[in-house]
């Protein structure tokens, strides 16, 4: 398996200040750079739109993983793919076409990702398993930076990569809330290769944080 990759999420970046903070993540050698989009109503909280991703894509070529925590992305998915999203990750519980919308961004040429927020349960996901790029296993309650991350995610990790080596699949296993050093080894050992870490990158230096 490939080595474990970061993925630093900008919720936790200094708004008025993204550049400069992307440029950081930049230095420090990160490996993706993790943009929330929330619409207020498939989470409480709201984010950004398709032009700032634009806006970001024109700053940097650090890929843009994007997950859309919106309600119905069909709706926008076309946005995001011209935006410049390098991978898009979308919810099942936001959507009644989710293996279209999969389908739909690889003819793109872009990588697709499936998400799901941690009371959805992995067996949720079977039917598409095979078209994806990236699992992404919410590891903390949705919506906000900072939430601690929650035990029973490791017991979905586990799951998911048994799925993963029973079907021979080659799908990555990202998890995203709540990691720090200790989460983010749990979570690798329990087969995770890719962390998302946003408060825990930005609450202090950098570059040593980085290295999870
Ligand atoms: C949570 C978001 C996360 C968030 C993680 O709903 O999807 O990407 O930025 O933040 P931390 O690492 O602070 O839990
Ligand atoms: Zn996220």
């Amino acid at each position: 398996m490939n080595r474990l990759l970061v993925s630093p999420s900008i919720l936790s970046a200094d708004f008025l200040n993204l550049e400069r903070d992307i440029r950081r993540l930049e230095q420090a050698n990160a490996d993706h750079l993790h943009i929330d989009i929330m619409d207020g109503v498939f989470v409480t909280n709201t984010t950004w739109g398709p032009s700032t991703v634009a806006a970001i894509r024109n700053v940097t070529s650090l890929p843009l993983e994007v997950h859309l925590m919106i309600d119905k992305p069909e709706r926008l998915i076309d946005e995001y793919l011209r935006a410049g999203s390098d991978i898009l990750i979308v919810h099942p519980e936001s959507t009644v076409f989710l293996r279209k919308i999969l389908l739909h961004i690889k003819r793109q040429g872009v990588k697709a990702g499936v998400a799901i927020k941690l009371e959805t349960p992995v067996e949720t996901i079977i039917h598409c398993l095979e078209l994806v790029d990236v699992v992404l296993l919410l590891t903390c309650d949705e919506g906000f930076g900072g939430n601690p991350f929650q035990p029973l995610a490791i017991k979905k990790i586990t799951r998911l990569d048994r799925l993963r080596k029973d079907d021979n699949l080659e799908f990555k296993i990202e998890v995203d809330g709540g990691i720090n050093i200790e989460t983010g080894r749990l979570s690798k050992g329990a087969g995770a290769n890719i962390l998302v870490a946003g408060s825990y990158i930005f609450n202090q230096e950098m570059s040593t944080a980085i290295n999870l």
